[in-house]
């Protein structure tokens, strides 16, 4: 039997010990005696009662190990034009010192703190100085706009906000003042302070008494040591898309996550200590989170921390740029950056001008892989290129191909096999297993292992009823698929209303709240259609109130300005079209299923349910035209 095998069937019969053995890759300041808490089943929690602090481990465990000299985080910015490395003793000494700031504007273990970051060090620091002190860090992305940061601020109610001045997109600066002031205006919840990283680029005005510089947070700040914290006890929050505007605040706890992390970068990345590893994200992301920030440092590999993007700083090239100049041996990033890539360098030749001979693996995820975008990237790159399917909930891979463990043949479409720890199945919409080769719906067996969601913030009713109430004894990952007959996996999309845009995820019922809120509106759906570059993008539907008159283009201009302004640009919210009516069924449920394929240009079958198969005609008619 392969090593893959062994384990994965392992974690799956006796899950305590499989985990009880990865737990000792871990520093504990109380080591686990139990593994797995089912008493309040279908909630689980792993390592009831062990304690840890996640800081130390990512940090001063390794520097007492001899790694204080090695580079911990390469900070590249060609949108600043820098590149400044912190070693694993300067990244200490920096979190250090900035959790005695936030301990001294108050910040207790259990609070949390709201990080509206660009992707500068200092979001790096702010997070290991909150794990530091045991309190909740929740990083909200610089894209999203001034509403959806006061929805998070209520929810997450935040101590200490920490945010930057600006962020800088390409060649244009982003205020992030305004948002953030507009936010706390929105939100009803008010922090006691707000630091602010001031960049040269845009400093901020600041508000007299509640808010202060990063630098003035730190200035007499007192360093202080890690505090040691439950295993259970959270270490951040991140708010993630849901089916409506309300978005879910996904709970990691400290122990389960380190101890999750820290495997998957051995197993399925294939990475020890002292390699280099990029993960072309954002610290907004799930992504960042893990394999910007954590997984590399719990592992006392080097981490890049990446402030640009695939294209235009300044070209193609950049993502070779940085690879090879920090001889990064694995790259994360989301196929969508590579297809941005292969769109402006066809023929990859900026490939060539630099030396990738560091380079083993690309990792993609984030969205579904397409056969022609791997088939590209294998041939140019001449390394394996790797999907892996996950999601902000879980927080580490689900399916991959184990890099680490035991690299098994990849399959073109396939994130190939579920990884140790998830058990998972294919389901029919009576929660039976579907033969391989059958699409249903993808879940996985409760327990969940150690690394994903225990609950929602402050909501488990919420975290039952969205995910574990469709199928008794599983989790529903909302994405559908099938098994092929080797048991590698196929991920074909969301079977609800989340939509994935440029790696991003994004509610389309959130977007339709907004649409719905125009006072010309009578109706509305959202739906993701396919896209070249982005996989997805959203694209609007609006039946006007009887009566209103209004020019369609003016009106589309308005909707795509007011979605722009609630949810954020990274919606890339752009089409709208006005319809006299929407496919519906007699019970009055949106056919958005059949609204996607007729606009995508497929010969989709009339529903039976169907109220009035006439209203298909404007779906079809945008589908042929497209
Ligand atoms: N702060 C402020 N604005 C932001 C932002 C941030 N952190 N991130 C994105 N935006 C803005 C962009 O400037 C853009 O604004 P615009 O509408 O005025 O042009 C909008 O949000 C959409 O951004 P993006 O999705 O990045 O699209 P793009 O067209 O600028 O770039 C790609 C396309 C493919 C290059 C880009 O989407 C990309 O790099 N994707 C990879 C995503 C990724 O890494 N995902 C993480 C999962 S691994
Ligand atoms: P997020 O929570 O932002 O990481 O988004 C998770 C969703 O992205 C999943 O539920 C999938 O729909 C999609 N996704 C992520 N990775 C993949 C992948 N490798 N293949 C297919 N879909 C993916």
């Amino acid at each position: 039997m392969g090593a893959y095998r062994e384990a994965y069937e392992r974690s799956i019969a006796d899950p305590e010990g499989f985990w009880r053995d990865a737990a000792a890759d871990i520093d504990w300041h109380r080591p686990p005696q139990r593994i797995l808490d089912d008493s309040a089943a279908p909630l689980y929690r792993w390592f009831p009662d062990a304690e840890l602090n996640t800081c130390h481990n990512a940090l001063d465990r390794h520097v007492a190990a001899g790694r204080g000299d090695q580079p911990a985080l390469i900070h590249d910015s060609p949108v600043t034009g820098t590149v400044t490395t912190y070693t694993y003793a300067e990244l200490r000494d920096a979190t250090a010192r900035f959790a005695g700031a936030l301990r001294r504007l108050g910040v207790q273990r259990g609070d949390r703190v709201l990080l509206y970051l660009a992707m500068v060090p200092e979001a790096v620091v702010a997070m290991l100085a909150c794990a530091r002190i045991g309190a909740v860090h929740s990083v909200v992305f610089g894209g999203f706009a001034a509403h959806e940061l006061a929805v998070r601020l209520d929810d997450a109610r935040p101590k200490v906000v920490v945010a930057t001045s600006c962020g800088i997109e390409v060649d244009r600066i982003v205020p992030y003042h305004p948002i953030l002031a507009a936010a706390l205006q929105e939100a009803e919840h008010a922090p006691a302070h707000c630091v602010i990283v001031q960049r040269p680029q845009h400093p901020a005005p600041l508000t007299p008494g509640r808010d202060l510089t990063w630098d003035e947070a730190l200035d007499g700040a007192e360093p202080v040591d890690c505090v040691p914290v439950a295993a259970t006890d959270p270490l951040y929050v991140l708010y993630t898309s849901g089916t409506t505007g309300r978005p879910k605040g996904v709970v990691r706890d400290n122990g389960g996550h380190a101890v999750a992390l820290r495997w998957s970068m051995k197993n399925v990345y294939g990475i020890g200590p002292g390699d280099v590893f990029w993960a072309a994200s954002d610290v907004g992301w799930v992504v960042g989170h893990s394999y910007i920030v954590y997984g590399p440092l719990l592992t006392g590999a080097t981490t890049v921390l990446y402030e640009g993007k695939p294209v235009g700083t300044p070209d193609a090239g950049a993502f070779w740029r940085v690879a090879a100049e920090h001889r990064v041996a694995a790259l994360f990033t989301a196929p969508t950056a590579i297809r941005a890539i292969r769109r402006q360098d066809p023929a990859g030749d900026l490939i060539g001008r630099y030396d990738l001979s560091s380079l083993r693996t690309l990792f993609l995820a984030g969205e579904r892989l397409d056969p022609d975008t791997w088939e590209w990237a294998s041939q140019r790159l001449g390394v394996p290129v790797v999907d892996n399917w996950w999601q902000t909930e879980t927080g580490w891979p689900v399916a991959a191909n184990l890099r680490g463990l035991e690299p098994m043949p990849l399959k073109p479409g396939s994130p190939s096999v579920p990884v140790p720890g998830y058990d998972v199945r294919v389901v029919d919409g009576r929660g039976a297993q579907v033969p391989a080769g059958t699409d249903g719906s993808i879940v996985i067996r409760l327990p969940l292992p150690p690394g994903c969601l225990p609950t929602l913030w402050g909501d488990d009713d919420r975290y039952v009823r969205s995910y574990l109430n469709a199928f008794p004894g599983c989790y529903l990952t909302g994405d559908g698929g099938r098994f092929d007959t080797d048991g590698y996996l196929y991920v074909m999309g969301r079977t609800d209303d989340v939509i994935n845009v440029a790696g991003h995820r994004l509610s389309t019922g959130a977007m339709e709240e907004v649409l719905a809120g125009h006072p010309a509106v009578a109706e509305c759906a959202v739906i993701g259609v396919a896209d070249q570059l982005k996989g997805q993008v959203p694209s609007g539907y609006v039946v006007l109130k009887a009566g209103v008159d209004v020019d369609p283009d003016t009106l589309a201009a308005e909707l795509v300005a007011l979605v722009r302004q609630r949810i954020g640009p990274v919606a890339a919210f752009r089409r709208v079209t006005v319809v006299p009516a929407l496919p519906k069924t007699r019970s009055g449920k949106i056919l958005r299923r059949t609204m996607r394929g007729l606009v995508e240009g497929r010969d989709e079958p009339v529903p039976a349910t169907i109220d009035d198969a006439s209203t298909l005609a404007v779906f079809r008619d945008l589908g042929d035209a497209g």
